[in-house]
């Protein structure tokens, strides 16, 4: 779906199939006519070529690190954004999920590995999963191979907070990895949390991963969604209102944090980093 914003920019829709984005990030309404004029309601326009255009005017790219150690043929990836929407500082979304990913990053400097374990701070995630569909795009089929699975890691920490984790079973969605699902629903439980169960409905940066066949699933603590009294009971806050009412907004900002939801997903991501750091028992050559 393509659109012109109040701006005269063009966005897209988040959660249209991974290949056919467009996005105004970063691009002066200038700069962005010559595109803009090219299209009308209702194109579909190949990702790529937005993203050329993004690197090229704002130099923005994907950060990736992956560890010396650890066998270089069989990785265990795992990501967050580095982007927020123009609107705000986007500290919920993803600032958490970046900054989980520095702190495990820092901490497994003192392991020894047994796979790898490859980081990625997305790009453009908010014009359309611009970032992790380019990565994806240009894997070979060998490099494609190397990854054995793709965590996702995308709002940690919303001020209304559900403890979610996508469903590899959702029958709509029959992709995603069920003992990643698995992984994060054991330690929940253990921890005495509950949790809810949310569809692979493209949103996030899993999404390039397991159209392309490398099993991936992930957490997150909820956007524009309104809590249910059923969920009050089960995490606490406030039926009613969205588990984050900033999201999107320009005060998604340090205040806009439940920080004991930060501690136990950060926990469990290094958990899952632990994890599968050490094994890939159970999981699909
Ligand atoms: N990925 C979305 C964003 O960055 C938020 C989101 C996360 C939506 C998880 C649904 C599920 O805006
Ligand atoms: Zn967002
Ligand atoms: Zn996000
Ligand atoms: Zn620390």
């Amino acid at each position: 779906v393509v659109y012109n914003n109040e701006n005269g920019s063009v966005s897209g829709t988040l959660g249209t199939p991974s290949k056919y984005h467009v996005a105004s990030f970063g691009i002066s309404n200038e700069d962005a006519q010559p595109l803009i004029k090219k299209l009308e309601a209702g194109d579909v326009i190949p990702s790529s070529a937005y993203m050329d255009a993004i690197v090229q005017k704002t130099g923005t790219t994907n950060i990736m690190a992956q560890t010396k150690g650890g066998d270089q043929e069989n990785c265990v990836m795992l990501g967050g954004h580095s982007d927020s929407v123009a609107e705000g500082p986007g500290i919920n979304d993803d600032g958490t999920g970046s900054l989980t990913l520095l702190e495990v990053a820092t901490h497994l400097a003192d392991y020894k590995v047994n796979n790898c374990v490859r980081f990625a701070w997305w790009a453009g995630e908010e014009e359309g999963l611009l970032g992790s569909d380019y990565y994806v795009s240009q894997l070979s089929k060998e490099e494609n191979l190397k990854i054995r699975l793709f965590m996702d890691y995308d709002m940690m920490a919303s001020p209304n907070y559900a403890y979610q984790v996508y469903n590899a079973t959702d029958a709509a969605n029959p992709v995603g990895s069920e003992e990643l699902r698995n992984l994060y629903t054991n330690y929940y439980e253990a921890h005495g949390q509950n949790w809810t169960y949310i569809p692979f409905d493209g949103r996030s940066d899993y999404d390039a991963f397991i159209k392309n066949g490398i099993p991936g699933g992930g957490i997150a603590t909820g956007a524009e969604g309104v809590k249910s009294e059923n969920e009050v009971a089960m995490f606490g806050g406030k039926a009613g209102e969205w588990y984050d009412h900033c999201y999107h907004q320009l005060c998604d900002d340090l205040d806009n944090l439940a920080y004991d939801a930060w501690v136990m997903n950060t926990k469990l991501v290094a958990h899952s980093v632990a994890t599968y750091a050490v094994s890939f028992k159970g999981f699909p050559k």
